[in-house]
């Protein structure tokens, strides 16, 4: 049963998506991180992406970060990156990277253009944890999993500037009446309306090869990184930003894994290495979600392997 998404990826390419995840704070740290990290490298294998978790900011340079399709900077804060980092970051935008920000990804890279043309608007405040009701706008597949009004405890964002204005499309709102506003601007800003929660950009205004861009404010809590509704919309996000084929797994570009199948194996079992250092088991609950095992991630590999050989034999 697993083995269909495995089947689809290869008919379109030859390698997975490998996707860097950024959770690097230097201002607020979300404690709700490792059950993030938990739940993204527990559900990649069903989507067949795979990540790496760092929160090294070395890894932004050209070289390294060529080995990516994207970049997912989750639950960051503050000057995430030093000058020349943010430059590389850039450039890897600029070569067809995707980006995907979750929650206070939005709360970094103040002075930083490109990265505001990634993510599209910069957090200004929230009021406090509450429960609040959330709209879809938009049919897309990060929303296609969510119900028309989704009620549940999160922090509603207020931003500094209008995510439209990077040529975002809200894919998310949030229904005004629905929490108390209890906490102030830091500043005489505009975001528009309706209220922006989450979008996506499909031709992010930094030039270039661009890859597109998603991004969603929810993410606060572990019970939100817990719930199956939010995971299935923030996969359902990055794979409709990969899914704009403009990296190497996809057989184009200049950035992504390049791996061909022969290196399936390894690929896959390194990113459940890399889980098993940095994240702490959960047990995620929920339609998307998925237990985490070493064994489990070899068996997909094994599965990818097969299901390519069977191609190879076709081709
Ligand atoms: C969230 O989960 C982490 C472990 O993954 C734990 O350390 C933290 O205390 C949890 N936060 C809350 C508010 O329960
Ligand atoms: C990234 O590349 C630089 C320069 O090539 C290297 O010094 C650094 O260790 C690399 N970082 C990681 C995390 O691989
Ligand atoms: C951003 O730029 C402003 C204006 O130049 C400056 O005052 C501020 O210190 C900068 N912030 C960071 C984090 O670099
Ligand atoms: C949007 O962009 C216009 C023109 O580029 C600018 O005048 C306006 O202030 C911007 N609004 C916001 C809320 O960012
Ligand atoms: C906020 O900005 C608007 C338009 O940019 C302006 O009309 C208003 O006077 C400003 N308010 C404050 C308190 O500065
Ligand atoms: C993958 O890309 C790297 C450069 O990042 C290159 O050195 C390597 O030869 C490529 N491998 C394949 C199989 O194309
Ligand atoms: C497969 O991976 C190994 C080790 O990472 C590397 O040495 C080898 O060149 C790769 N093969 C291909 C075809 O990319």
């Amino acid at each position: 049963m697993r083995l269909k998404p495995i089947f689809a990826l290869m008919s379109l390419a030859l390698a997975i998506p490998r996707v860097l995840v950024y959770t690097r704070t230097l201002g607020y740290r979300h404690d709700s991180i490792p059950t993030a990290i938990a739940t993204l490298s527990s559900n990649g294998p069903t989507h067949s992406i795979e990540f790496e978790f760092t929160e090294d900011p070395t890894q932004f340079a050209d070289e390294n970060l060529s080995r990516f399709d994207g970049i997912m900077f989750v639950s960051t804060s503050e000057e995430v990156l030093n000058g020349p980092q943010q430059d590389a970051m850039a450039r890897y935008l600029r070569s067809g990277g995707v980006y995907v920000g979750v929650h206070s990804a939005s709360a970094c890279l103040y002075n930083d253009t490109v990265y505001l043309q990634a993510v599209g608007a910069y957090f200004d405040y929230h009021p406090s944890l509450q429960p609040a009701t959330f709209i879809r706008l938009t049919s897309h597949p990060a929303t296609s999993p969510l119900p028309d009004r989704w009620t549940f405890t999160e922090e509603v964002y207020y931003w500094r500037q209008d995510p439209r204005n990077q040529s975002a499309t809200i894919l998310l709102t949030v229904e005004e009446g629905s929490y108390i506003n209890d906490a102030a601007s830091t500043g005489n800003y505009t975001f528009g309306s309706p209220h922006p929660i989450a979008w996506f950009i499909e031709n992010p205004q930094y030039g270039g090869k661009v890859g597109r861009s998603f991004y969603t404010s929810l993410g606060h809590t572990n019970e939100t990184w817990n719930d199956g509704i939010f995971i299935a919309h923030v996969f359902g996000g990055l794979k409709w930003a990969l899914d704009g084929a403009t990296t190497r797994a996809y057989g184009a570009g200049v950035v992504g894994n390049n791996d061909t199948v022969a290196n399936v194996s390894g690929s896959v079992s390194g990113t459940s290495a890399a889980a098993s250092t940095s994240a702490s088991p959960v047990s995620p609950s929920g339609p998307a979600s998925q237990p985490s095992s070493g064994a489990q991630g070899l068996s997909v590999a094994s599965a990818a392997i097969a299901a390519a050989a069977g191609l190879l034999t076709i081709l």
